[in-house]
């Protein structure tokens, strides 16, 4: 058994991470509407990525004996307009996880539940990868983006992305 708050925190993640699947999908509907399928690509397999990390959050908590708690998963809400602005949005989100990731390693370390630390070690260091990679698209689309050549390359380059399961084995 966790501690209850550590718990709490972890099924709240949960609903956090599917929001983020939900919001993604948003994200890739945005640029295939707009034609840019490389992009619609990557942020499709964004959403996989992040639906993988609630099913390890569940798994851990049912691994541990815990009750898991689905809620209703909120309606994105970000206003999609501009090509870059999404970009910023999405580095925006990411961040805003972190610091969800952060707070549930704080209630798992004033417990002393190392065991939660481990498995949230592999989502610390998976945050720092995915605020990079959210900050390099915006470099690239800020560098590239506003030539007709240089965002045909780059929405080929994202187009080339494929998902591929999470390294984290419980
Ligand atoms: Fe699951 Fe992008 O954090």
């Amino acid at each position: 058994m966790l501690n209850e708050k550590v718990s709490a925190l972890l099924n709240n993640q949960i609903n956090k991470e599917l929001y983020s699947a939900y919001l993604y999908l948003d994200f890739s509907n945005y640029y295939q509407e707009i034609g840019l399928d490389g992009y619609a690509n990557w942020y499709l397999v964004q959403a996989q990525e992040e639906r993988d990390h609630a099913l390890l959050m569940m798994q851990y908590l049912q691994n541990n004996g815990e009750k898991v708690t689905l809620e209703a998963i909120a309606k994105p809400d970000k206003v999609l307009d501009d090509k870059l602005t999404v970009l910023k949005l999405g580095l925006e989100h990411e961040c805003y996880v972190t610091s969800l990731i952060h707070t549930i390693y704080d209630a798992a370390y004033s417990v002393r539940d190392f065991r939660t630390m481990q498995f949230l070690d592999w989502f610390v260091k998976e945050q720092g990868e995915e605020e990079k990679n959210a900050e390099d698209l915006i470099k690239k689309m800020e560098l590239f983006g506003d030539d007709a050549k240089g965002l045909y390359m780059l929405n080929s380059e994202m187009g080339a992305r494929v998902y591929s399961a999470p390294s984290l084995v419980l």
